[in-house]
């Protein structure tokens, strides 16, 4: 089918590659010039794995192509709505790039199109989009308007296209359904080889769930805010674990062993980011008050999210006293491994505090330093997690990437001032760092002294008594 996606971010991109590989013909427009003249000189504007490749391989075949919003209104028989909807000040979505696209498939588009909204948006603005076309579109125009939720993770977000759980189409007739899983039937009967796996075999049964269109907007936003609460509740248990004296690494593995409940999401840690938990979590909340329901369980939620960073600020200062003038050593920026996206990165939140403390901060993030050097420069921005250790009284993690469970701690022993790490994901073995003479101090109570300088167990023994 001729596709046209709109908006080519972490979402637009990765579904415009992937629709490519399905063999559809695919013509993918952004309106930012300078990401539009990287994606034709053949760039990504992002780190996403795997997605390179894709989209190199599915130019070069000729079924993926870049260009403006006006060429792919005019192209595509079914145009995907992929930009982004940030929240406003008051913390509900604003919906003005997919109000703008609207209005130019209204002024362009002749014959007939399926409009697919895939950014997540509140309940009710597929009947908004439907209301718009038929106010302002030519008599020309005949539409369906469908939500198609995208349910991708960044850091995985190809593999995830080819093994979703669940294809989730919010349609107002069978016509517009019956299109959307021809879009989808490589996937939905597992004749496409997964790019990642390079194998039809490890495609698992994905469902292919239809309802109407309110009920597709309203399960993303359930969807995510269920996690994000998963989270915050078990920063909760965290907390309290950590005050009673229990071991937050077995309450969170042995809840989770529940399959009522599950181990996902039950990560201690300074919180969740990224461009869709805290922005979905508040828009989820404005949009049960405009209908008359306050979700005060969500509103939690948000403020013991927004609490972590501050808590994990005061253990640092618990552990260094005093950080105006020191050296700490920051793992990590990402608002999680395997991408470079640091919107609403909790990692951020705690640098910015460590620089409003004095701190003199030396950070090193796999993927993500570009971006974050953009937006706080004052910080010293390393070429490898040694590196940026070389001098620090203590080295925090922040964002839990593979590449530090690999850190050679004896080396890091040699390198720092002293040798404390803040675990701010619980990610890294107490148990290794502190052999090779760290003080480890984790979340929810997780700590070890180190073991092979005793003069330092004991000094930090008797701070603590
Ligand atoms: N990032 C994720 O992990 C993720 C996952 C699921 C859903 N979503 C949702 O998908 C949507 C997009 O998220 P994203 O992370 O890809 O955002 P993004 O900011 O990375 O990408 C949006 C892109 O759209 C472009 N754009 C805006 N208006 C345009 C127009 N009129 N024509 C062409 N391009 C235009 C922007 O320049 C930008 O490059 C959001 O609603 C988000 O909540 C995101």
């Amino acid at each position: 089918m001729r596709i046209s996606v709109i908006g080519a971010g972490y979402v637009g991109l990765t579904t415009a590659g992937c629709l490519a590989e399905l063999g559809h013909d695919v013509f993918c427009a952004e309106a930012d010039v300078q990401k539009l003249a990287r994606l034709c000189a053949g760039e990504l504007p992002f780190f996403e794995p795997n997605l390179d490749d894709l989209v190199q391989r599915n130019r070069a075949a000729g079924r993926l192509q870049f260009g403006s919003t006006e060429d792919a209104i005019d192209r595509g028989r079914a145009i995907f709505i992929c930009v982004g909807t940030p929240p406003m000040e008051n913390g509900e979505a604003d919906l003005s790039a997919i109000e703008s696209v609207a209005r130019t498939i209204a002024r362009r588009a002749q014959g007939y199109r399926l409009i697919v909204e895939k950014s997540t948006v509140p309940v009710q603005t597929g009947r908004q989009l439907r209301r718009h076309l038929a106010l302002h579109s030519s008599s020309t125009l005949t539409y369906d308007v469908v939500s198609n939720p995208e349910f991708l993770r960044e850091g995985t977000a190809v593999e995830d296209f080819f093994h979703p759980d669940r294809i989730l189409v919010g349609v107002e007739d069978s016509r517009a359904a019956e299109a959307m899983h021809e879009i989808y039937r490589p996937v939905l009967e597992r004749t496409v080889a997964c790019p990642v796996h390079h194998s039809k075999d490890c495609m698992k049964q994905a469902k292919f769930v239809v309802t109407d269109t309110n009920s597709a907007e309203l399960i993303k936003h359930a969807s995510n805010s269920f996690l994000a609460m998963k989270i915050s509740f078990i920063n909760m248990v965290a907390d309290l674990c950590e005050a009673a004296g229990a071991d937050i690494g077995k309450v969170a593995e042995a809840v989770g062993l529940d399959p009522r409940i599950g181990s996902s999401f039950l990560q201690p840690g300074i919180g969740f980011g990224g461009f869709c938990f805290p922005k979905d979590l508040q828009a989820f909340v404005r949009i049960a008050e405009k209908f008359g329901c306050d979700f005060s369980l969500l509103k939690e939620v948000e403020r013991i999210n927004k609490n972590r960073v501050e808590k994990f600020v005061e253990k640092i200062k618990n552990e260094l006293w005093v950080l105006r003038g020191k050296r700490i050593c920051v793992w990590g920026l990402a608002f999680k491994p395997k991408t470079d996206d640091i919107r609403f990165a909790p990692a951020l939140s705690v640098l910015r505090q460590l620089l409003a403390e004095g701190a003199q901060v030396q950070a090193y993030d796999p993927q993500a330093m570009a971006k974050a050097q953009l937006e706080i420069p004052d910080v010293t921005y390393c070429k490898d997690m040694y590196e940026a250790a070389v001098g620090a009284e203590a080295i925090v993690l922040l964002t839990e990437w593979d590449e530090f469970q690999g850190a050679d701690w004896d080396l890091l022993s040699r390198l720092v001032q002293r040798p404390l790490l803040l675990d701010g994901r619980n990610t890294l073995s107490a148990e290794q760092v502190s052999a090779c003479g760290f003080q480890y101090v984790g979340i929810g109570g997780i700590s070890a002294m180190p073991k092979t300088h005793p003069q330092v167990a004991d000094l930090a023994a008797e701070v603590h008594v």
